[in-house]
């Protein structure tokens, strides 16, 4: 079977080789006569996964020696709770930038645990522009400022990283290794996997080391970077198949060319696919264009009906999952790193194609 291109916004596509070396690795992984999924996570070439797969990290990412790795489970949104809980202290403040559904999400959710503020001047939450930094109100008490340097939704991306004098918390689970960020700008950085680091089931979290104090009394064990840091992330059972991929996936883009090379095609994919939309009559990106994202491009046609029917016809050229979130509707594009350059090339001509015959 024809493999299709896969414009999903997470689940996401992966890189063909991955997929082919877990097919080569399924029944005898390492020589142990098993699948990976059949060893012991206690085991010494386990723990050796979980290393090698820290390292591989810390060399693409840069990550400083101040930093820890963990490898946590609950996805992003287990991270909506662990945030607040691991950073807040009792009864202590915290700052959010909400920009789009995802920042809410996780807003919404620390309010549980403390007392939490949003920064913007605005209270909507599909924002296609972001405020000035200069408009937002910062408590410098803060225990940590949250924000969302890439929105997966209607695809809104911060173009620089905010200077703020408390630590600073970023959800990059639809931007990391998508671009060269400076991890000491950061107090923590955390990302399902999902996206562009493999398969849902991991989420890495990469946090100071003078951050890592004892949590809320509430937080459970599987949600405490102190007991992830302590038990070097073999706390409990961890979802074993997801670190194995994502040890390939970080493993081929390393020989790729690492973050820089991906960097630069990720930028040119975006910029083919956003000027080819700001130059035709009929699709319509409604992001200000100093925001707009390279990982998610959402769009629209003139009329609901032919956002439909686009999404159909797509399927048929091999072309899939163009469908917008359903909060927001219309239709949406999402270039990780595993879309190769090519994708967006056949998506461009489909879309020219596409209103020559129906628009
Ligand atoms: C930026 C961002 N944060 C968090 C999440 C939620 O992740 P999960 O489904 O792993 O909880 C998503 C999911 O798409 C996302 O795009």
């Amino acid at each position: 079977m024809k493999r299709v291109y896969n414009f999903a916004a997470g689940p996401a596509i992966l890189p063909e080789a991955v997929l082919r070396t877990a097919q080569q690795d399924m029944l005898n992984w390492r020589d142990t006569g098993m699948s990976v999924m059949e060893v012991s996570h206690r085991s010494a070439l386990f723990e050796e996964l979980v290393q090698e797969t820290q390292q591989l990290l810390r060399d693409m990412m840069r990550i400083p020696n101040n930093y820890q790795v963990l490898l946590m489970a609950a996805g992003g949104r287990g991270q909506f709770a662990a945030v607040p809980m691991n950073l807040l202290g009792e009864n202590s403040r915290a700052d959010y930038v909400v920009t789009g559904n995802w920042s809410h999400a996780a807003y919404i959710e620390a309010q549980k645990y403390g007392s939490i503020r949003r920064v913007l001047p605005t209270d909507a939450v599909d924002l296609v522009t972001i405020p000035e930094f200069s408009t937002w109100q910062l408590d410098p008490k803060a225990r940590y400022l949250y924000y969302t340097p890439n929105e997966t939704l209607l695809g809104t991306e911060f173009p620089y990283v905010p200077q703020v004098g408390v630590p600073l918390v970023a959800d990059m689970t639809s931007c990391i290794l998508s671009r060269e960020y400076d991890v000491s700008q950061f107090g923590l950085i955390y990302a399902a996997a999902q996206k562009n680091l493999g398969q849902a089931g991991v989420t890495v979290v990469i946090v100071r080391d003078d951050l890592i104090t004892e949590p809320l009394s509430i937080t459970p064990g599987v949600l405490s970077y102190l007991v992830f840091r302590d038990s070097n992330s073999l706390y409990n059972t961890p979802a074993t198949y997801a670190i194995y991929i994502m040890n390939l996936v970080l493993k081929y883009w390393q020989a790729e060319g690492g973050v820089a090379a991906i960097e630069k095609i990720n930028q040119q994919k975006a910029q083919i696919l956003y000027d080819y939309i700001d130059q035709s009559d009929a699709y319509v990106n409604s992001v200000d264009p100093h925001y707009r994202s390279a990982m998610n491009v959402s769009f629209s046609l003139p009329t609901p009906e032919l956002n439909i029917q686009f999404v159909s016809a797509a399927k048929q050229h091999g072309l899939v999952n163009l469908k917008g979130h359903s909060r927001v509707g219309g239709l949406r594009a999402s270039l990780y790193n595993a879309m190769p350059l090519a994708g967006v090339k056949t998506l461009i001509a489909f879309m020219q194609q596409f209103v020559k015959e129906a628009v």
